[in-house]
């Protein structure tokens, strides 16, 4: 190789860096800033449901098109699925229940956990 070629490759291997430094730091979920936390108060008779955006994407690592694209499980406005959100959906695998499941995450159905979502008034 003459020193013209050694410089090209050079070169090349200074982008291809630089685009996985930027693939990395930008392409990652938890650098996108994400919503405050909310609640889901419909209930009764146990307490509210705290859900947390920082939580599961900076902490657990999952990425916005787990929850609003692929089976699109949520929309991106708060409480907008609350209305169609009982326990019954959520125990056959909607909404927090596509991960809530005893696979992914620990499951809705186990009464030692309901208190892990439902915290105390
Ligand atoms: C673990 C599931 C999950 C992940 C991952 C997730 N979201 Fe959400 N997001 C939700 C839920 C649940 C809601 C409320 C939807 C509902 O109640 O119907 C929501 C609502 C939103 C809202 C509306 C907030 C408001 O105040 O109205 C925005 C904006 C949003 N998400 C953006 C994002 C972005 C950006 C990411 C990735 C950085 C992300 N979400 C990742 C579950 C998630
Ligand atoms: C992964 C979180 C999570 C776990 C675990 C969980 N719940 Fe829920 N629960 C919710 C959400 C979210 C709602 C819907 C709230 C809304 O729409 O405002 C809800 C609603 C309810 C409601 C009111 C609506 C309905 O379906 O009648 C009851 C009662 C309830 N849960 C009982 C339980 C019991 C009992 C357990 C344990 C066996 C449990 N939950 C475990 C998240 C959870
Ligand atoms: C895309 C998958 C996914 C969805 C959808 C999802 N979660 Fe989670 N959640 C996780 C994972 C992963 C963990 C951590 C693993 C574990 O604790 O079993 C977790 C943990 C939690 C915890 C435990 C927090 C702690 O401090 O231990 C709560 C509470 C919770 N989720 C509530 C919810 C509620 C409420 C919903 C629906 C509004 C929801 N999650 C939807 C993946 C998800």
């Amino acid at each position: 190789m003459n020193f013209k070629q050694v410089s090209f490759l050079g070169g090349l291997m200074a982008f291809a860096v630089i685009v996985l430094w930027l693939g990395q730091n930008f392409a990652v979920g938890a650098e996108i800033p994400v919503p405050p936390d909310f609640s889901y108060e419909d209930t009764k008779p146990l307490g509210p449901v705290p859900f947390s955006h920082k939580f599961h994407v900076t902490e657990k690592k999952q990425q916005c098109p787990d929850c609003h694209t692929k089976p699109k499980l949520f929309e991106m406005k708060k409480l907008a699925a609350s209305p169609k959100m009982k326990m019954a959906n959520l125990n056959e695998g909607q909404f927090c229940g596509n991960c809530h499941n005893g696979k992914k995450a620990f499951a809705t159905k186990e009464a030692k956990d309901c208190a892990r979502c439902h915290v105390k008034k």
